[in-house]
């Protein structure tokens, strides 16, 4: 049995912040952020936003897309590390705002390789056979989590959410071709948020400490980055028999224009066969590559019978890559 994507959905909150408005917030210039990250300007979620509320919106928007109402989602996989709370989990919450009472419902952590590593569980539940309508979402607050005050870590994050909906298929000329997802937990403190979990309980020291924002060594996770995704994207091809000649787009994680420079270079592929919206979103984590794929459908930058292929990196360390006929 095969997976196919039957449709998509993003929503982005509305209040936009720029560089230039950061500016004034900490020391920084919109030369610096334009020129290190690509970055021009992000989203923030409202202040009686929080995650839920970005994911309810994008699932509506692939709902409809998809023709479909909530009672028709047998499973709701919802990818993110910002939470609406510690628990239950925003699967959950989420499931109760949309009505989707049939689905069962949990999240994924694995950072900004979530959404593809929810594709691969999502994929792997449905060829099982015992799951027919998965709804898989990628969605991030990080505005709520971000150190205003810390001009290494504020200038790069942004809020929104994307969705997809999943159907098994026996078309073996549209559907994921494969997902492969990894991990190496030994860099888990070159990025991370190590205070308010069991590790590091909330008081007023963690508070004192800005201990519950997240913290990156930035330098060290770009290096990384980029070399683990280029052998990715180039394994990921190798396994399907597919020559990147033959990629019609690339959409990866928005976290770096520069990294994702590095990876379109390794894969010889022109700008027009690679997805970038990293100027209006900057790095919205599992919910970065979930509404670059609903941008690439909804423009029409995606047309039947081509190679799609879907790479992210990510805290944990974690990487993943999903490589789809369209
Ligand atoms: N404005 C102005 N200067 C800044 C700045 C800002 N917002 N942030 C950092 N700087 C300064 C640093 O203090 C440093 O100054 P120094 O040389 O005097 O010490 C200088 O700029 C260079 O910092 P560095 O961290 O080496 O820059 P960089 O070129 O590595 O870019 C990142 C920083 C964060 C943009 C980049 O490392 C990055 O994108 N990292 C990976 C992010 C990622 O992929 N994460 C994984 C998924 S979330």
């Amino acid at each position: 049995m095969k997976v196919k994507i039957t449709a998509t959905g993003s929503y982005s909150p509305e209040k936009i912040l720029t560089n230039a408005e950061l500016e004034k917030i900490v020391d920084t210039t919109d030369e610096w952020i334009t020129d290190r990250t690509g970055i021009k300007e992000r989203r923030i979620a409202a202040e009686n936003q929080c995650a839920s509320d970005l994911a309810h919106q994008a699932a509506l928007s692939a709902l409809n897309s998809a023709c479909m109402k909530p009672d028709d989602l047998d499973m709701i996989i919802v990818a993110t590390v910002t939470g609406d709370m510690q628990l239950p989990s925003t699967a959950c919450v989420l499931q109760s705002k949309l009505g989707a009472f049939n689905a069962v419902a949990f999240d994924v952590n694995a950072a900004c390789s979530g959404f593809i590593f929810g594709l691969s569980t999502a994929c792997s539940y449905i060829k099982t056979g015992a799951y027919k309508k998965v709804m898989v979402i990628g969605v991030e607050c990080l505005s709520k989590f971000t150190d205003w005050e810390d001009r290494t870590t504020c200038v790069l994050f942004g809020d929104g959410a994307g969705a997809v909906i999943l159907e098994p298929s026996d078309d073996e000329s549209s559907c994921i071709l494969s997902t492969d997802i990894h991990s190496d937990g030994r860099f888990a403190e070159l990025l991370y948020v190590p205070g308010g979990g069991s590790m590091m309980p909330a008081s007023p020291e963690t508070l004192k400490d800005r201990a519950h924002y997240v913290k990156m060594k930035g330098n060290e996770v770009f290096k990384i980055a980029v070399k683990t995704l280029e052998n990715l994207v180039i394994d990921t091809l190798k396994k399907n028999n597919v020559d990147p000649s033959e990629l019609s787009l690339l959409i990866p994680h928005q976290a770096n224009m520069r990294i994702i420079q590095a990876t379109a270079t390794r894969l010889n592929l022109t700008p027009d066969r690679v997805f970038v919206n990293i100027e209006k979103y900057g790095n919205t984590s599992a919910a970065s590559v979930a509404i670059a794929l609903d941008e690439a459908v909804k423009t029409g930058r995606i047309k039947k019978g081509d190679y799609v292929l879907l790479e992210a990196f990510g805290a944990g360390f974690t990487w993943a890559a999903a490589l789809i006929k369209w």
